[in-house]
């Protein structure tokens, strides 16, 4: 496995998804697989990463990510430091640069960030030498939510993703998570189809590889799967949308609406989620829901990304 790893991935840091051949994105979901069965084990620790150090910085609020990280790499026995935007010297104006700096003065093997500034994980992959991986950035990218999806789909679908339509439904303007899929699944041969009012749909979606849809009856009917995204209520000062009550009787992925989909269809989320906004509650925790196990899946895929990319540069040893 490890002469396997160093030629199989080649990569320093983990940017988007764009990044990974179609061989390297089989790899790394293989290499998940393995760490999923792991977490299933009563003794959920093996000595992979021992001696390694990972950091994670989230100068935005995060469940989910930060915390998979976290067991991700403790699992694989490396030594894993937080460091959150409260509490740092980001609150005493240092810059994100020598922020960066500092942390990789302490010689970790891996930064993982999360920012709100799109481009702030490729600004500090270009000048550290350690491996930096992007936890979100802004609207930009969220490759590890992405993975994480694809992984999820896999064990419901394995390996047939081309011609499977998968409903994305929502904030997409404002989603990176909607931007980091639509580039994975698409590429695998997945159908995707956006839905969301106009005022939430991003500028120039008309050229990305997606059907758009304003009805949702009409995107979800038929579909493999829906994607319900967050409505991003801390942006919508703007006014983008006049009222919540309207919002959810036209987007809000209900029992009703998810019988226009295929009988087998499966719903994700990648959370938090504003139940009975975008998500009914019944449909969260239905046996159709994927959210606990796109949670789970995030443990094992991290996993994979923290090895493959720690054990890059010196073959696992
Ligand atoms: N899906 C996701 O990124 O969740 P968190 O913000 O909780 O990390």
């Amino acid at each position: 496995m490890q002469n396997e790893t160093r030629s199989l991935w080649p990569h320093k840091d983990l940017l988007d998804v764009d990044q990974l051949s179609k061989d390297e994105l089989l790899h790394l979901l293989d290499t998940a697989a393995q760490f999923h069965e792991i977490n299933r084990r009563p003794v959920k620790k093996v000595p992979t990463l021992k001696g390694k150090s990972v950091i994670l910085f989230f100068a935005e609020p995060s469940t989910r990510t930060k915390t998979s990280f976290d067991v991700a790499g403790k699992r694989l026995s490396a030594d894993t430091f937080s460091l959150a935007k409260s509490g740092s010297s980001l609150q005493k104006g240092e810059s994100l640069k020598d922020t960066a700096l500092t942390l990789e003065a302490m010689n970790p093997d891996v930064l993982v960030i999360r920012h709100s500034s799109s481009g702030a994980a490729r600004f500090l992959a270009d000048r550290l030498a350690c491996g930096v991986v992007n936890a979100g950035d802004g609207w930009h990218a969220h490759p590890t939510q992405a993975l994480l999806d694809c992984y999820s789909l896999r064990q419901v679908w394995g390996d047939t993703f081309e011609g499977r339509t998968l409903c994305i439904l929502g904030d997409i303007a404002h989603s990176r998570v909607a931007r980091s899929n639509v580039k994975l699944l698409t590429s695998l041969g997945v159908r995707v189809r956006l839905c969301a009012p106009r005022t939430l749909l991003p500028a120039g979606v008309g050229n990305w590889p997606v059907e758009v849809f304003t009805d949702l009856d009409a995107a979800v009917r038929d579909a493999d799967a829906v994607m319900c995204l967050r409505l991003q209520l801390e942006r919508q000062q703007a006014g983008l949308l006049p009222d919540l009550r309207e919002y959810s009787n036209r987007y809000c992925l209900t029992p009703r609406r998810l019988e226009l989909a295929k009988p087998e269809a499966r719903v994700l989320h990648p959370g938090p989620m504003n139940r009975g906004l975008e998500i009914a509650s019944s449909i969260a925790d239905a046996p159709a829901s994927l959210v606990l196990d796109q949670v789970a899946a995030g443990v094992a895929t991290r996993m994979a990304i923290l090895f493959l990319l720690a054990t890059r540069t010196d073959g696992g040893r």
